[in-house]
């Protein structure tokens, strides 16, 4: 009985872009996007992956809205309203009490009393209890590095609003700098490309899949893609086509700016831990993680040997999740 109760306790990782759930007993039982759609007297119409799919399709009175943006709460109260909606989802209960622990993870840019106030929303959704975890241990223990231990790790985590880079060893942050880089700002790059170029107007959505499709950190690829947008001289919809190499000229200046953010925790590391990196490697993790050439481009440029995390994108929940095991020790280093 008490371990039924214990399999329910959960890890969250609010990101910018994507919101997961991670239960102690079964892995990851939710994946959605960090969306709400409201109507006009500001009512939720739809949550996540639904309300992600209206972007850009809506009616008039329908505003899909991000509540988490470059990794900092914009709207507080729909973050929480979000929040508890994903939470009773994962757990299955409509009524509301689901009497787990919670293991939070949100954007490093996030304030102290946001953070709190996001731990009493997972508490006022049914959670008996609800902690923050710092999200580079989380992605570095969701990626299975041995954070506990006297080593010194390098995670850098490429998420869709913020870039982390730290240095962890025995469960906590030793140096840690973040940066708004990261995929939501390599698609704007995209599409600011395309609008200075063409003079075409291009969707975000339409921006992440050319960036998935073609995008590279590397100048590799001859490829080309086509595109719709809308010519902004007639009004009118039209197609065109956008070439790899453009795309990796167009992404540049962001993936400097990620791996500016690595070096500078290296250079800021302490020369044992340091060392401990060089020897063992730096990991990747994040959904940036997969855009092609990062890893390499990482490796070349700093020396040391770069790893893309399994599953990158659910490391942080995943972590979360290892961690509600062994919550007292991390309680003691919670942020
Ligand atoms: N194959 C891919 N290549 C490049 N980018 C990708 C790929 N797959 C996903 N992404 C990008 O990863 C980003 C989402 O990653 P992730 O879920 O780690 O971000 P997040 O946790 O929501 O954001 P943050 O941690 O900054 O708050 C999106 O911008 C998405 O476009
Ligand atoms: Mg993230």
């Amino acid at each position: 009985m008490r371990f039924s109760l214990f399999g329910r306790d959960v890890g969250i990782d609010i990101g910018t872009v994507n919101t997961l759930i991670a239960r102690r007993d079964s892995g990851i039982v939710l994946r959605e996007s960090t969306a709400v759609a409201l109507d006009r007297e500001k009512r939720l119409v739809a949550v996540g992956e639904e309300a992600y799919h209206m972007l850009g399709r809506t009616p008039g009175d329908v505003r899909v809205m991000h509540p988490l943006q470059d990794g900092v709460v914009v709207d507080f109260q729909l973050c929480e309203a979000m929040l508890r909606h994903f939470l009773l989802q994962a757990a299955g209960h409509p009524a509301g009490r689901f009497g787990a622990r919670a293991v939070l993870c949100v954007p490093g840019c996030v304030t102290k009393v946001e953070k709190r106030a996001l731990e009493d929303a997972a508490r006022n959704a049914g959670a008996r209890a609800a902690f923050m975890l710092d999200e580079p241990v989380a992605a570095a223990l969701g990626a299975g590095l041995p954070v506990e231990e006297p080593l010194g790790t390098l995670v850098v985590d490429i998420g869709g609003g913020t870039t982390d880079a730290a240095v962890i060893a025995l469960g906590g942050i030793v140096v840690k700098r973040s940066i708004r880089a990261g995929g939501t700002h390599i698609d704007a790059a995209i599409m600011q490309h395309v609008r200075r170029t063409y003079g075409i107007v291009i969707g975000a959505r339409t921006a992440e899949l050319i960036k998935i499709g073609m995008g590279s950190a590397l100048p590799a690829g001859f490829g080309s893609m086509q595109v719709r947008g809308r010519d902004m001289g007639t009004g009118l919809p039209c197609t065109l086509n956008v070439s790899a190499m453009e795309v990796y000229r167009a992404i540049q200046p962001q993936v400097r700016a990620i791996l500016g953010c690595v070096r500078e925790v290296l250079s800021l590391t302490p020369p044992e831990l340091a060392g401990d990196i060089y020897e063992r490697g730096m990991w990747l993790t994040g959904g940036g993680a997969l855009l092609n050439g990062v890893a390499d481009l990482f490796a070349s440029v700093t020396g040391i040997s770069t790893y893309i995390a399994e599953r990158p994108l659910d490391c942080v929940a995943e972590g979360a999740r290892r961690a509600v095991e062994n919550i007292a020790f991390y309680r003691e280093r919670a942020v």
